[in-house]
């Protein structure tokens, strides 16, 4: 059966970033800018995305505001019909900017940020003075009469500061925030020590959620899903491999997911060399874990595999060496006691410096 189309492109338009931050998802080896697709190969890049049937179109990075093209990019994503979203530090992008991108028919901002508070947020993000630049931005980002998603990236050294971070969202004018707990590949594996989360930590998190939800009905949108480590079932990740969602690195790899690199041995086709509806329907990382055909027990006979699509594969890589696996976040997979081994041995440590991600000197 053919798969459906794409309902959403994730474009890396670079791994430069000012931030450093210890969770990062981009891939261990950072590409270089002189590798990074031209404005021509990203527009054409767009527009085969759009007519592929992609609905939406996300650009990220590193940060993309450091390519002077973006305007051009939302300009072409608009004119091929695309929703545009720009998810952001903000901590580069002044009201000029921002009202030209706006004006090149960019629809909807997501700003990150790494706390409620510059202590922590600075701390975390190895940027002096971003947290103050971040509200400035949000601040701009509703005056200029753009929608804005605040995402937090919640871990143990700023989960009591929940409930500030999503006030901080309301006061900021988000419609929507995003409390996102780090997910444990590529980079962020060398800093889980420093970011694990306890199981009362969690419990406090998910009732911090629950209250505010109550509290904040019909003022702001709250997404959040519990952590891989403390689920008893995955989530599903990307809406399942290659079935909602595909990603386009710097220099033009299609991925899968935005940490599809981080699973050693498979190949990825490269836009620049062959057309994105061919790679998305035919190419071999794209079939190899979509669908159900591909699953092992205990998913193959399990009522959840059309839910979940057996969870993670970048987590299964992560924890067992094999993508093949069932994600371990699941209770009825044989590796989940490692999991849970993992979390419960690095959440009692008390650790609290990085080792921070450095643009400078990850590139290559
Ligand atoms: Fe999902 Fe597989 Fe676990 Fe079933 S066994 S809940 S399909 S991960
Ligand atoms: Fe890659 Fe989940 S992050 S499949």
């Amino acid at each position: 059966m053919m798969p459906e189309p794409p309902l959403a492109v994730l474009a890396e338009l670079t791994h430069r970033c000012p931030l450093q931050c210890p969770y990062c998802s981009n891939p261990l080896a950072l590409e270089r800018a002189n590798r990074e697709m031209a404005t021509g190969e990203w527009l054409r890049a767009i527009a085969e995305a759009a007519a592929l049937g992609c609905m939406q179109i996300h650009f990220s990075g590193g940060e993309p505001t450091v390519r002077p093209d973006l305007e051009k990019l939302v300009a072409g994503a608009a004119a091929a019909g695309l929703y545009t979203n720009l998810i952001t530090s903000g901590v580069l992008c002044d009201r000029a900017r921002l009202e030209r991108l706006a004006a090149a028919g960019l629809e909807h901002v997501q700003l990150s940020f790494q706390d409620s508070g510059a202590e922590i947020g600075d701390h975390v993000g190895g940027y002096a003075g971003g947290h103050e630049k971040k509200c400035a931005f949000a601040a701009l980002v509703r005056d200029v009469g753009l929608p804005l998603t605040a995402n937090f990236v919640v871990h143990r050294q700023n989960l009591n500061h929940l409930t500030q971070m999503i006030d901080m969202a309301v006061a900021l004018g988000a419609g929507r925030v995003e409390i996102a707990n780090v997910q444990y590949y590529g980079w962020a594996l060398k800093n889980r020590a420093a970011l694990m989360p306890d199981r009362a930590q969690l419990d406090a998190m998910v009732e911090a959620v629950t209250a505010a939800r109550e509290r904040l009905k019909g003022v702001i949108a709250i997404d959040f899903v519990v952590p891989d480590y403390y689920a008893s079932r995955p989530k599903s990740c990307m809406g399942g491999w290659g079935r909602r969602f595909l990603n386009i690195s710097p220099s033009g790899h299609v991925l899968p997911c935005h940490a599809a690199e981080s699973i050693t041995g498979l190949h990825f086709d490269n836009v620049r060399q062959r057309p994105l509806a061919d790679i998305w329907l035919h190419s071999e990382a794209f079939r190899v874990f979509r669908g159900t055909g591909w699953m092992p027990e205990p998913c193959r006979s399990c009522d959840r595999k059309e839910i979940d699509w057996g969870g993670c594969r970048c987590q299964a890589f992560a924890i067992t060496g094999d993508a093949a696996r069932t994600d371990p976040a699941c209770a009825l997979s044989e590796d989940h006691a490692r999991l849970t081994g993992i979390a419960a041995d690095e959440a009692r440590r008390d650790g609290r410096d990085f080792v921070y991600r450095n643009y400078r000197t990850a590139a290559r």
